[in-house]
């Protein structure tokens, strides 16, 4: 590329860059760093994720820490915990609308979404909109060790409770 002096009305072409080609070598460093950027991108999706990841599961205590009528909110891994009507379920509190963190209204007995304004029942389905659909149900087990267990990498059936 030239690169153009202008000098009282007179032009001197000096060296060889001109705008159009400068801006057209940076529209190519631009488009290959994309294609660079997607290639790496797609390699790393591909890795095989056979494990779940361990951040996903976490111990909640003991059977006897919930007994009937508990409600326990694990605000770090955004799950409720309840032992309500026949058993032991946990929910996701991630609102299904756009992934904001719904909040316990113990007084209504309902969870509230404070950016839209979507509620849900205590097990999880929606009330109002603009939630899409019910809350996530998570899966509960009672390790060997006697401790029980939220793994939010596996979802189980809206109803699926653990009894303890
Ligand atoms: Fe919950 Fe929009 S994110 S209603």
């Amino acid at each position: 590329c030239k690169e153009i002096v202008k000098m009282d009305e007179k032009e001197e072409v000096k060296g060889s860059c001109n705008r159009r080609d400068f801006m057209g070598n940076v529209g190519k460093i631009a488009f290959l760093g994309g294609v660079g950027l997607a290639a790496a991108g797609s390699l790393i999706g591909l890795k095989p994720r056979v494990l779940p990841d361990p951040s996903e599961q976490f111990k909640i205590g003991l059977p006897q820490d919930f007994p009937e009528g508990t409600v326990r909110i694990f605000e770090k891994e955004n799950v409720a915990v309840f032992n309500r009507e026949g058993g032991l379920y946990a929910i996701s509190l991630v609102c299904t609308h756009l992934g904001c963190i719904v909040t316990l209204n113990e007084k209504e007995e309902r969870f509230d979404c404070p950016c839209h304004g979507s509620k849900f029942t205590l097990d999880g389905k929606v009330t109002k909109a603009p939630a899409p659909k019910s809350l996530p149900w998570f899966q509960v087990a009672l390790q060997p060790g006697g401790q029980l267990m939220v793994d939010k990498s596996l979802t189980v059936q809206a109803g699926t409770k653990v009894t303890v």
